[in-house]
């Protein structure tokens, strides 16, 4: 089984701080923050250590890409290398791997404000180059406090917020480099995760943690600190979880972990089961197709062991009772994104199987909507990272209702999982490219088994349905396997046109949302233009829009409601010269005599035809990104888990 763990900077309390993001905005821009949505790498340890920075940090790129930096502690100095560029790009002018040190840092950094330059890429030091900081979070008083300490003296070398920690931690240091640094941390308001390196303690790193992700790894003759586990999986498997407002002092040979308020915390070491290659390419171009290609086994673990005599179960983190489940009159699902998407293919499912009235809610809406809550209403958040600002600030306004909360998240330990009542995990381990694939159909596999389970306990299906569902979810894996098998025939289609610039994605009931994401994985990854649509819906406008230079993409297997009326929509699109690419289903005579591309998936229940249907369309958003040359796995402007509201 594959766990998972990315999280990013949270920077919520800074828009809640101000009040509206256009105030946030400004406030950022007059006060020339650069606010940082990063990775942070560190070790201490008895050999030298640039080359598993230089790892580690290649591991970590995804969080960030416009700047990176290291510090390497060796003899008694900090010798602090950075530049603007990708790893890379920085690497090359730089060549880390020629600096020693037994102690040392590294950074990638992704700005949302504020200048990209060398200066202010981590890491960050103080007056005397004595302390060296590496950071990710913001840090809300950074204004007070810099003030604070540019009166007492401290001169500032750069724009952001990390600084400040530098020259706080020198204020505070009196001979103890743990008290000066829970002192200054006191101090602080605003999330970080943080790396520490003291000069004159050769033997030392210290780390810390609030409402950003660190991780510890207990090695052998080392210890590490890093945003994810991916990073230094290489070196250790052996991982404890920070949680807010802890510190972790690190030497070779010792860990010990305690509040900011010094208290000493015992903290459980988790033997990690995932090896490092599963976070690695494994021979594919890009992360994105490793990822497609893994879904028969992500879906395959997600299912393992939860379907057991004849209905499902989860793990003792569900933790939602079946009494309470037995109750609601009510679900409201909370995401973003594609894991929206996932909850537009839950509401499908939930209604038309257990009968329960579900509403799908943009997690940014939600929170400012007031929303009518009850004891009756459950609500559910989906994410792939566990770490959506807007996400887990809706599940907070939630909870402000005292209503249960269930999330459905891949990344085990994360924000979301640890606020909400109960959790199951989407087991689609490491997802690195930007543009989810695998995560999205291990979400609709929970669903699936979500919507089995209160099928079951509100009795709305028979025995015999209640088995053709567990049936039909079992063949998924192996199906998904021959879907994977027709790339050649949408290769081709993406040879053919890739160099449109607009396209329309229609399906019906639970292929709509899949029309939604087949969509917006063209638009993510090639900046190809497409928009989703109910399929009947077209004749209400979009319709206007077809021409011959038009392509289509029809999401059309075979039911019972809609089949026939779709059949009808393909033929509009026809009659005025767009170009039809369909999924249907195997078998199917009527639909290859009026597409000019059929790519087929086999036949299974249809609420589960989704899960299939949507791989066809990654896989041509894939090879059009591909034959236009883009940046698959980091496209322009995305973040792999968005952090900011
Ligand atoms: O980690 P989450 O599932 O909460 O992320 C939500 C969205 O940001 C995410 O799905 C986004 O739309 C992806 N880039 C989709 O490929």
């Amino acid at each position: 089984m594959l766990y998972y763990s990315i999280h990013l900077t949270n920077i919520s309390k800074v828009h809640r701080k101000v009040g509206m993001a256009h105030w946030c905005t400004v406030f950022i821009k007059f006060n020339k923050v650069a606010i940082q949505v990063c990775g942070i790498v560190g070790v201490v340890s008895g050999k030298n250590i640039s080359e598993k920075l230089l790892n580690g940090l290649s591991n970590l790129e995804y969080r960030g890409y416009d700047s990176v930096g290291m510090c390497f502690l060796n003899n008694g100095q900090l010798n602090i290398k950075k530049g603007v560029g990708r790893l890379e790009e920085v690497n090359k002018r730089i060549n880390f791997l020629k600096f020693k040190g037994n102690a040392g840092l590294g950074h990638c950094r992704w700005s949302t404000h504020g200048g990209v330059t060398e200066k202010n890429a981590h890491p960050h030091t103080d007056c005397n180059n004595r302390i060296s900081v590496v950071h990710n979070g913001i840090i809300e008083n950074y204004s007070e406090l810099k003030d604070e300490l540019a009166k007492k003296g401290h001169k500032f070398s750069s724009q952001t917020d990390t600084e400040i920690i530098a020259h706080l931690i020198e204020d505070n240091l009196k001979g103890n480099a743990e008290e000066a640094v829970s002192a200054a941390l006191s101090r602080v308001e605003g999330s970080y995760a943080l790396g520490i390196l003291f000069a004159d303690e050769p033997e030392l790193l210290i780390g810390a943690k609030n409402e950003s992700p660190l991780i510890v790894g207990i090695g052998n003759n080392e210890n590490f600190i890093a945003s994810d586990v991916p990073s230094i999986l290489s070196y250790t498997n052996k991982i404890i979880y920070l949680e807010d407002k802890e510190m972790v002092v690190l030497t070779k040979n010792r860990h010990k972990v305690i509040g900011i308020d010094r208290k000493e915390k015992k903290k459980k070491i988790h033997a990690i089961n995932w090896s490092a290659e599963a976070a690695k390419k494994g021979g594919y171009k890009h992360f994105m197709l490793k990822e497609i290609y893994e879904q028969p086994s992500a879906i395959a673990d997600t299912l393992n062991e939860r379907l057991r005599n004849g209905s499902v179960s989860f793990e003792k983190e569900f933790r939602i009772p079946g009494d309470y489940l037995k109750s609601i009159n009510r679900i409201i699902f909370v995401a973003c994104g594609t894991s929206w998407h996932a909850a537009l293919t839950g509401e499908f499912m939930i209604e038309e199987l257990a009968r329960i009235p579900v509403e799908v809610e943009y997690a940014s809406e939600f929170r400012y909507r007031h929303p009518i809550l009850d004891k009756k209403t459950l609500v559910i958040a989906i994410s792939q990272s566990g770490e959506t600002a807007d996400t887990i600030a809706a599940l907070k306004e939630a909870k402000k209702y005292g209503v249960q909360t269930l999330s459905i998240c891949n990344v085990m330990g994360s924000s979301i999982t640890r606020i909400s009542d109960g959790v199951i995990y989407t087991r689609a381990g490491p997802e690195i490219g930007v543009a989810s694939t695998k995560a999205f159909t291990t979400q609709l596999a929970v669903l699936y088994l979500l919507t089995i389970l209160l099928s079951k306990i509100r009795k709305t299906l028979n025995e015999k349905q209640v088995r053709d569902m567990i049936n039909g979810i079992r063949k998924v894996p192996l199906q998904l396997q021959s879907v994977l098998e027709e790339d050649k025939e949408i290769l081709k289609c993406a040879e053919l046109y890739y160099s449109k610039l607009n396209s329309i994605y229609l399906g019906r009931g639970v292929n709509f949302p899949i029309a939604l994401e087949g969509a917006l994985k063209l638009k993510e990854v090639s900046y190809v233009h497409a928009e989703g649509y109910p399929a009947a819906e077209m004749k209400h406008g979009p319709i206007a829009l077809i021409d011959k230079s038009m392509p289509v993409v029809f999401i059309a297997p075979h039911d019972v409601y809609t089949y026939k009326k779709v059949l009808g929509n393909i033929e509009e699109v026809k009659a005025r010269g767009g170009i039809i690419i369909a999924i249907a289903t195997e078998g199917d005579k009527e639909i290859p005599k009026k597409a000019d591309h059929t790519i087929f998936i086999p036949k299974n229940l249809y609420t589960l035809s989704s899960m299939l249907a949507i791989v066809p369309l990654q896989l041509l958003a894939y090879h059009i990104a591909d034959k236009l040359g883009r940046d698959i796995d980091k496209p322009r402007n995305l973040a792999k888990s968005v952090v900011v509201e």
